[in-house]
């Protein structure tokens, strides 16, 4: 295992036609990547997936930072101009370390979903369903703080489980969905944050369970958004007609990561690259 020290890898001087480095342990960030990509059609990007030790979610955090940190480190040599940390866990953990670490924009997933959640609330009650380890680091908690909102956190770690195995559907997943969110829909919650970057997948389900009057918040809308107003107030957005590279990177088996890719997003994941991190 390498262990991540107090370097701070630096890119001199940002260049507007650089990458963007979206980062998550696995397929969840695609779902930030698409988002992105939705809205800055023009853009560069490197995705890395740390597949290799996905679930992040279980982990302790001190074992997430160090992961992200190596992760990031890794983008930042590849000379991008901006992280996106895609993750909901490793923004719990390592979002501090990551700004005073590198010399670029590094964007995040949670504070964008808690500023909507608490904007669109109409009952003052918002749920957030996430990892294990977002639960712990207290993080929707912190970012919800100065909001009249009362935050109702539901961790649901089978869900990271049933999409990286492919799964969005069928009876399994929809008793899983019920009994995890029956407890926010008894509580009244009238907006729930999907504070997870994989579970946009599983919104169908979600929705299912909950019903039309609960207003789902997907923390990896929101980042994109998040993305898009910090590159352009920055002036970090590219200017001239492009036709934009996408690599897509994974620590673990390239073919697997490329099968459920394609699968769970379609034509927009292709030519994986494999990464080994020591
Ligand atoms: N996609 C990650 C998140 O947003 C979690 C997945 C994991 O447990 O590795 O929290």
């Amino acid at each position: 295992m390498t262990t991540v020290g107090h370097r701070r890898p630096t890119v001199g001087r940002v260049r507007i036609n650089a990458p963007i480095g979206i980062f998550d342990s696995g397929f969840g960030g695609l779902t930030v990547a698409r988002a992105i990509v939705d809205l800055l059609p023009d853009e560069d990007i490197i995705y890395l997936g740390d597949t290799a030790r996905t679930p992040y979610g279980p982990r302790p955090i001190a074992e997430v930072r160090e992961f992200t940190l190596e992760c990031l480190d890794w983008l930042v040599g590849q000379g991008v101009k901006a992280l996106v940390i895609a993750c909901n866990t490793a923004s719990s953990a390592a979002l501090r370390d990551a700004r005073e670490r590198y010399d670029i924009p590094v964007i995040e997933v949670i504070l964008p979903a808690a500023r909507k959640a608490a904007t669109i609330s109409r009952n003052g009650k918002v749920g957030v369903i996430c990892t294990q380890g977002t639960a712990n680091s207290r993080s929707y908690d912190d970012a919800l703080v100065a909001s009249r909102a009362k935050l109702f956190t539901q961790p649901c770690p089978r869900f990271v489980d049933f999409v990286e195995a492919g799964i969005t559907s069928g009876v399994e997943l929809l008793e899983v969905a019920t009994d995890y969110l029956t407890p926010l829909k008894d509580e009244g919650v009238d907006t729930l944050i999907l504070g997870c970057t994989h579970y946009p997948l599983l919104s169908g389900v979600v929705s299912l369970v909950m019903g039309e009057e609960v207003t789902l918040v997907s923390s990896s809308d929101e980042s994109a958004r998040a993305a898009y107003a910090l590159l352009t107030r920055r002036n970090l957005v590219r200017t001239e007609p492009h036709v934009a590279t996408r690599r897509f990177v994974t620590t673990g088996d390239p073919k697997a990561f490329e099968g459920l890719g394609r699968r769970l997003m379609g034509g927009f994941v292709s030519g994986i690259e494999s990464l080994h991190l020591d």
